[in-house]
């Protein structure tokens, strides 16, 4: 293990590498496993004003594993996340304001997150992280026995739904674009723990009426995301933080959004089906 500091972000979730700078990112080869090694443990990885420009991001993002294309940007590696009417996906970007997992809907969803900021808001802009190894690990026994078998439908309706809630049937019509993903609620990784896969996308429990399963999956989440389970990241301009998309949820947090704030967002592959 290399010679790097750490230090915990929060009694649960986060860790912060000190000591590094933006050409150690990718310059150190022992980085790339001490990060997915403290992402298991700690959820949530943050060097503090790294300044790592997009290129560097992607070279580290790479010794992560495959990161995902996203061929609207000028850097395909590289979403920008912010309301510039300029940015095409702008219109997708308030659902981050509530507890997810990034790319629910695809089949394998997406290890690792990772994402810098560029620019940020005086007030506001947080993003916080809540672990769903932890909400599975403090359920009771005979919760967890509940839970064992039941199927999430996911849906983009869904999620959109709480930030559009009289949606135009242009609208409707776009979120249709994306099919329903069904996973099962509680994910056993190949490394043996359990997390489990709700959030904004989770729209009812498969095979049962959409109304059914939504105190469930209300419930869940808000047992999630109390304050003290939480890491909330208040950025600096600079701030690179890696986090497992496979065991949090996460969110953005409310700022005045007539302010810029844009970060850049790259995304490394999963390689697990959730089962
Ligand atoms: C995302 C996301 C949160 C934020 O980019 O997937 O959830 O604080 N962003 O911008
Ligand atoms: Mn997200």
């Amino acid at each position: 293990m290399p010679a790097v500091a750490t230090t915990e972000l929060s009694e649960r979730v986060g860790v912060e590498i000190l000591g590094v700078d933006a050409d150690r990112l990718v310059a150190d080869p022992d980085l790339p496993r001490l990060c997915q090694e403290l992402l298991e443990k700690y959820g949530v990885v943050l060097f503090r004003e790294l300044h790592a420009p997009d290129a560097v991001q992607v070279e580290f993002g790479a010794k992560l594993g495959e990161l995902a294309r996203f061929p609207k940007f000028p850097n395909e590696h590289v979403m920008e996340i912010s309301f510039d009417p300029a940015n095409p996906l702008a219109p997708y970007f308030p659902s981050n304001d509530f507890w997810h997992i990034d790319g629910c809907l695809d089949r394998m969803i997406a290890r690792t997150s990772i994402m810098s900021a560029r620019v940020i808001t005086p007030e506001g802009g947080e993003t916080a992280f809540a672990s769903t190894y932890l909400a599975y690990d403090e359920l009771g026994d005979r919760e967890k026995a509940r839970l064992r078998d039941i199927r999430i439908v996911h849906r983009m309706a869904r999620i959109q739904q709480l930030s559009y809630t009289d949606p135009s049937p242009e609208q409707l019509a776009d979120w249709e674009r994306w099919d329903d993903r069904i996973h099962p609620l509680v994910w056993q990784h190949e490394s043996g723990r359990r997390s489990m896969v709700f959030g904004a996308t989770a729209s009812h429990i498969h095979g049962t009426d959409p109304a059914d399963g939504r105190d469930l999956l209300d419930d869940l989440e808000h047992r999630a995301t109390t304050p003290d389970r939480v890491y909330t990241h208040t950025w600096s301009v600079g701030d690179l933080v890696l986090w497992d998309n496979t065991g949090l949820v996460h969110r953005a947090c409310e700022f005045d959004r007539s302010q810029p704030r844009k970060m850049a967002r790259s995304t490394v592959l999963g390689s697990e089906l959730i089962a």
